[in-house]
């Protein structure tokens, strides 16, 4: 069994973040969101890991993630020219495939569930591929499959205007060696693209075993905002453990469960958990609220924070009002000069959301 991780894509619903970076590798509780998917391949026993990278971000995803040391795993990286589809992506990474089952996995999204009991299901009933729905509310946003009344899959459908269920496609697929020949029947959709829903689909109408499986448990696809402070709002919740490593002085306090990394400098502030604050940052007269995560060498300076998630060194001062449900992204600089101030004065880059509420 081998897994096939897909980093590539342009981010467009993560701008202005993605502009500068790729999308898989915006942190969500201070760890990048591609890393948690390595980490559950490796825990359901896949060591044998293809990442699919594009022109514009591979390099940075291939230098930050390494060769798979650090997860016990060993990484090829596969480049894909162009954005053609993710049925295109499994084309180009044949030559890593070989004749192995496996399972593909998007890099943004990220499940409550361990992988290992649906690896188990497909390699017992020796499916050609396994799929995993949940009900969402905006199945127009996704892959939408139409199952008859006993739950059995008729068809895939690739983010239809009318859907004909609720029932979503989860960004993780188990597939046999067949998908590639499914693949090589099926032609580019009307955005130009070769859809993996289209080779599932031919699979079923070549009567190939698929099924379903329902996902109980949580699910995110972080290609947005608001969905990726959901991610990191419940990671820091189910994941995050004590653990403070950087200095306070006598006026801080730290209350619930707060993470603060080495070298990082906390005076007279006040952090509820759970929050995690990461290496070589400077806090000074701060409040820092739940479900905020700051990344490496952020300076903060009289400021009011929650449910936000700051990027790498990053400079935010006497900022009065409380910062909430934000995104700040890497080495920004938010600040005023004096207490109360008069004017707003901006620089702000292409594509950002600035909502003074
Ligand atoms: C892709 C798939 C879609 C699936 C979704 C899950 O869409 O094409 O079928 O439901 O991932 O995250 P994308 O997010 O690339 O638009």
């Amino acid at each position: 069994m081998k897994a096939l991780i897909l980093s590539g894509g342009k981010g467009t619903r993560l701008r202005p973040l993605t502009y500068t970076g790729a999308k898989q590798l915006v942190p969500v509780a201070n760890k990048p969101i591609l890393w948690y998917g390595i980490e559950s391949i490796v825990s359901a026993g896949i060591t044998e890991i293809g990442i699919i990278i594009s022109p514009e971000t591979g390099e940075e995803v291939q230098k930050l993630t390494g060769e798979g040391d650090r997860f016990g795993a060993k990484i090829t990286y596969i480049l894909q020219e162009e954005p053609a589809g993710l049925a295109h992506a499994v084309k180009i990474a044949q030559p890593f495939l070989g004749d192995s089952p496996f399972v593909m996995y998007l890099g943004d999204n990220l499940i409550q569930n361990d992988l290992t009991p649906f690896l188990n299901h497909f390699q017992d009933k020796q499916l050609d591929a396994l799929i995993l729905l949940r009900p969402v509310e905006n199945p127009s946003a996704f892959g939408v499959a139409k199952v008859d009344q006993t739950g059995r899959v008729l068809e895939l459908v690739e983010k239809p205007a009318v859907p004909p269920s609720n029932l979503a496609l989860v960004g993780i697929y188990y597939f046999s060696p067949e998908v590639h020949q499914a693949i090589a029947r099926i032609k580019p959709s009307e955005r130009g693209e070769l859809e993996i829903t289209d080779a599932i689909s031919n699979l079923l109408d070549h009567k190939n075993p698929v099924e379903a499986q329902i996902l109980e448990g949580w699910w995110l696809d972080t290609g947005k905002k608001d969905d990726l402070l959901s991610a990191n709002q419940i990671l820091l919740d189910s994941e995050l453990q004590t653990a403070i490593f950087g200095e306070l002085d006598r006026d801080s306090q730290v209350v619930g469960r707060v993470k603060i990394g080495q070298g990082t400098q906390l005076i007279n502030c006040s952090v509820r958990g759970p929050v995690i604050i990461g290496e070589n940052c400077h806090l000074e007269n701060c409040f820092i609220g739940p479900y905020s995560s700051i990344a490496d060498g952020v300076t903060l300076k009289d400021v009011d924070l929650e449910h936000s998630v700051i990027l790498q060194e990053t400079r935010i001062e006497g900022i009065q009002q409380r910062i909430v449900d934000s995104l700040i992204g890497r080495r920004a600089q938010l600040g005023t000069g004096r207490p109360r101030p008069k004017a707003l004065r901006f620089m702000v880059g292409d594509d950002c959301h600035i909502e003074l509420a």
